[in-house]
């Protein structure tokens, strides 16, 4: 979630909050005053009718590299605003100057699997950056041990995804309680085993991959389109999985029903988009969770987590819940708001390199 600092190039929010171009001309002053225009720079002037001042992206060195947030919202007393430049925190006339990014204020987001792993990551996330969440998930009391945590912006409600009662009623009761609906995080999902053949596999498996993955994502999509439709405007997720994108990672049931759900997504963004409704899915490489390491001790865990990075592609860190809560994110606020019907797969570069031909190069060991 960054990049480098453009100099003075205002914030996407920011320009949404302009009625103006977006650019300020004292900074555009500032920038121009040490160096001739290039070539590209005069195009860009001319194109723009010397309306707008392109802004070169200064050198991604270390420094600016890591150091660009999004822009704060500022709290002073009551108010807040979001300033056009990231600005320092600092203590002016007794008045303590808070910052804090928020990319869901005012959002209402829905999200299944929200008990555990990745979802409850997300809950935590999606509440931190001001959007009002419904946790929907079958684990009743760890469910609504995260909505008692972190209070009266979040809440709890059963709902078995596969029951299209249950998410017709988690749909209703949330327009209810919040009036609209910004974002359907459809994350719950089951695996049926963690390897096997196809000579093994029975279909009790496929069903319940299919019924819970799949028919979970078909039902939660369906009624959020219902209000959303309307609406004119929100956003769709799923988890789908890196196995989407790489074979041989999971079972043929899981496999099967993650793919369909990425094939739903890209048919749901060619219906939607028309009523500017954008869907997405992000897709996880290995991540430790409910899901695969329930009742473990922490340090079979720490190990496994070890062991996968190791099998992955990029080293140095380890793939956490946190990590795919944050592509989340990402999808689901305005940051992204021309993406739709992609596949973000979060998986480290695991699944477009060829790790044996690195090696038969002996360009790794
Ligand atoms: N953990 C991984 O390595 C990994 C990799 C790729 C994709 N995923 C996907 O990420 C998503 C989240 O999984 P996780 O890893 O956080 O596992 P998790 O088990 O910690 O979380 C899954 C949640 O879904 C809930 N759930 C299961 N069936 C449900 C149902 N019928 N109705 C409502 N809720 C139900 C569970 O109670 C649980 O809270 C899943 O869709 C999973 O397939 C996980």
């Amino acid at each position: 979630m960054g990049g480098f600092t453009v100099a003075s190039s205002p914030s996407p929010s920011a320009s949404e909050d302009e009625s103006d171009d977006g650019t300020d001309s004292d900074d555009a002053d500032e920038d121009n005053g040490a160096s001739s225009p290039s070539d590209n720079e005069m195009l860009l002037d001319f194109l723009d009718n010397n309306s707008t001042k392109a802004q070169e992206p200064s050198k991604p060195t270390a420094h600016n590299y890591n150091s660009y947030s999004h822009p704060k919202l500022i709290q002073v007393g009551s108010l807040q605003f979001r300033p056009r430049k990231p600005i320092n925190l600092a203590i002016t006339a007794g008045l303590i100057i808070t910052t804090k990014n928020i990319w869901l204020e005012g959002k209402v987001a829905i999200i299944t699997g929200g008990a555990s792993g990745i979802g409850a990551s997300a809950v935590h996330i999606f509440h931190e950056q001001g959007a009002k969440v419904v946790i929907a998930d079958i684990q009743d009391e760890l469910g609504q041990a995260i909505a008692n945590k972190l209070g009266k912006d979040v809440c709890y409600i059963h709902c078995d995804v596969s029951n299209e009662d249950d998410v017709t009623n988690l749909v209703d009761t949330t327009i209810t309680k919040h009036g609209k609906i910004d974002i359907m995080y459809n994350n719950a999902g089951v695996l049926d085993r963690p390897f096997g053949s196809i000579l093994d596999t029975t279909k009790a498996d496929l069903d319940r991959c299919v019924g819970v993955n799949l028919g979970g994502a078909f039902l939660g999509a369906k009624h959020a389109a219902r209000v959303m439709v309307p609406q004119c405007k929100g956003v769709i997720l799923f988890t789908a999985s890196a196995c989407t994108s790489i074979a041989g990672l999971s079972t043929h049931s899981y496999a099967a029903s993650k793919y369909a759900i990425l094939g739903l997504a890209k048919s749901l963004a060619s219906e939607l988009g028309q009523y500017g409704i954008r869907v997405n899915c992000v897709s996880p490489y290995a991540v430790l969770t409910g899901m695969n390491s329930k009742g473990l001790h922490e340090d079979v865990v720490a190990a496994a987590e070890v062991r996968a990075t190791k099998m992955g592609n990029l080293q140095g860190q380890v793939l956490k819940p946190e990590g795919i809560a944050r592509a989340a994110l990402y999808l689901a606020s305005d940051e992204s708001n021309f993406v739709s019907g992609l596949n973000l797969v979060v998986d480290g570069g695991f699944s477009v390199v060829n790790p044996t031909m690195l090696k038969a190069l002996k360009i790794v060991p």
